[in-house]
């Protein structure tokens, strides 16, 4: 199985806490792995330690190794020589919970990281955000007023506006913390498609709350509990219909 993140023996502690536990897994390249557990059994965490955030809060301590497809070469990214930090949250970006488009206007939403990150600037980055728009499904509903806050977006908006960001930057995975849970029924299901129709393109690792969407959207799936990986599975395990719920709820007990 070809791989876009390989995790072995990971501790992660926050002052002293221990918040992963030895953790080893692989996650295939091909598909959507969701992450599934309780509230607190340290999904988030997991899926910071994949491109380096962790270290961005005090007190976090870590050992064992990671390596993801930086560039399409498995790199290990907690190593002496590794990329720097930068390289690998565009490599494994990341969309959160609630929408962060930064205070500006939409246009510069997408060129401004374009600008940094790749130096594309003027009518290429204006092409490339048009793209990008376009393939979130948002470049109709915006085209209009791409000078606007991003801000005076809907919620979903918002968050469609946050993965053309991340997609924009070419990423060879994207890490995703229960993207949808801010939003309302339609604009979720407008996320879902969205995701399901990038699964060809991008490796995707996704923490979700929704048994229904995991369901829906997952390949393969990894439950979470006090730190470990309990339990892995692939969608070929989920019975059919509605018994998929069901089948999730127990792994999670
Ligand atoms: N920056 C931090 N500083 C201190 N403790 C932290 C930090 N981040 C996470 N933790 C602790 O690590 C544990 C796991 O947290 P994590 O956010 O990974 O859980 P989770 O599974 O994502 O939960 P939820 O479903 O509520 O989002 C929790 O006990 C949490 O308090
Ligand atoms: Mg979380």
């Amino acid at each position: 199985m070809e791989l876009c993140a390989e995790v072995k023996n990971l501790t992660v502690s926050f002052n002293g806490e221990t918040v992963l536990d030895h953790i080893t897994t692989d996650f295939a390249k091909s598909g959507i792995t969701v992450l599934l557990g309780r509230s607190g059994s340290g999904k988030t965490t997991l899926l910071r330690a994949l491109n380096r955030l962790n270290e961005t809060f005090p007190g976090c301590s870590a050992s064992g190794s990671v390596r993801i497809a930086v560039g399409g070469h498995m790199t290990d990214i907690y190593a002496e020589n590794a990329p720097d930090t930068a390289q690998i949250r565009r490599s494994a970006g990341m969309v959160f919970q609630t929408p962060n488009p930064l205070p500006l206007s939409l246009r510069k939403n997408m060129t401004l990281p374009m600008e940094l990150v790749l130096g594309v600037r003027g009518a290429d980055a204006e092409s490339r955000m048009k793209e990008f728009l376009c393939r979130v499904g948002l470049w109709e509903e915006v085209k209009e007023r791409l000078n606007m806050p991003a801000s005076s977006l809907s919620g979903g908006q918002q968050q469609r506006l946050c993965l053309a960001r991340s997609l924009a930057l070419e990423p060879d995975l994207l890490l995703l913390d229960e993207p949808t849970a801010s939003l309302d029924k339609r604009s979720s299901e407008v996320i879902e498609a969205l995701l399901q129709s990038l699964e060809e393109r991008i490796p995707m690792i996704m923490v979700s709350h929704s048994l229904a969407q995991a369901k829906k959207l997952g390949d393969h799936f990894k439950i979470m509990s006090g730190g470990r990986i309990i339990k892995e599975f692939g969608r070929e395990e989920l019975p059919d219909g509605r018994d998929a719920e069901i089948f999730l709820e127990e792994m999670l007990l």
